[in-house]
């Protein structure tokens, strides 16, 4: 498969629901959500989820912040519609339907926006232009948080993260787009990003971020 082409199979009914069958099975993405959730103020009143899938970070976050409101946004008709289910009568949650290949719609401004395996299915020019539109989202002190998949420094790293998944090269999701995590660090801190760090990481799992001033 031609892997600069730029395609994103999450489209697709059956890739959405194949991730979500596994999603509880990837190893150590617990721990990388613990940290994300203790990095995140209990006092949080407006969060933004890019690429949400079926809603489970945002949901994750809610349970210590049943005050906070909510925007979970993704592009996959099937993933909308378990989002949608699962916050279902929930008034505080809104559920957007948005391409992150294209810029952010004006939402307003968040406290914290969280992002969990999903920007890795962007560009990297995209990846960055985003990481600015995150920024400019932020209010002063708002916190931005991705839980990510990112590239493995080394082939035989690479290989022992898919072995550690129990797939092969080619089970490989052809969408993923993977950077390392110093890349996008230096990203972040260039775009005027502070606390700009790597927060946790397990192989190609890693948790950054950092803060808006
Ligand atoms: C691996 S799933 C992760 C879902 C969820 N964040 C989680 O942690 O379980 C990747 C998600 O990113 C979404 N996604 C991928 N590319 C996207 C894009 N260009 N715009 C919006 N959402 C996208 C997919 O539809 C999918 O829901």
């Amino acid at each position: 498969m031609n892997r600069t082409l730029s395609l994103n199979e999450y489209a697709t009914p059956e890739h959405a629901l194949k991730y979500l069958a596994r999603a509880d099975g990837i190893p150590h993405r617990t721990e990388g959500e613990g940290v994300l959730l203790d990095f995140i103020p209990k006092s949080a009143r407006r969060i933004l989820d890019l690429g949400t899938g079926d809603g489970r970070l945002l949901a994750l976050l809610r349970l210590d912040r049943p005050d906070a409101r909510g925007i979970a946004l993704d592009m996959s008709p099937t993933m909308l519609a378990a989002a949608r289910e699962r916050f279902r009568g929930n008034e505080q949650v809104g559920v957007i339907e948005h391409n992150l290949d294209v810029p952010l719609p004006d939402l307003g401004h968040f406290d914290v926006i969280v992002s969990s395996l999903a920007i890795h299915h962007c560009t990297d020019d995209r990846k960055r232009a985003l990481y600015s539109e995150i920024h400019a989202a932020l209010e002063p002190g708002g916190i931005f948080c991705n839980l990510e998949h990112v590239s493995s420094a080394t082939g035989n790293l690479h290989a022992r993260f898919l072995h550690a998944l129990g797939i092969t090269e080619a089970d490989e999701d052809p969408s993923n787009k993977l950077t390392s995590v110093e890349l996008q660090m230096r990203w972040l801190r260039g775009i005027g990003f502070e606390e700009v760090d790597c927060y946790w990481k397990w192989l190609e799992l890693a948790l950054f971020g950092g803060v808006r001033r």
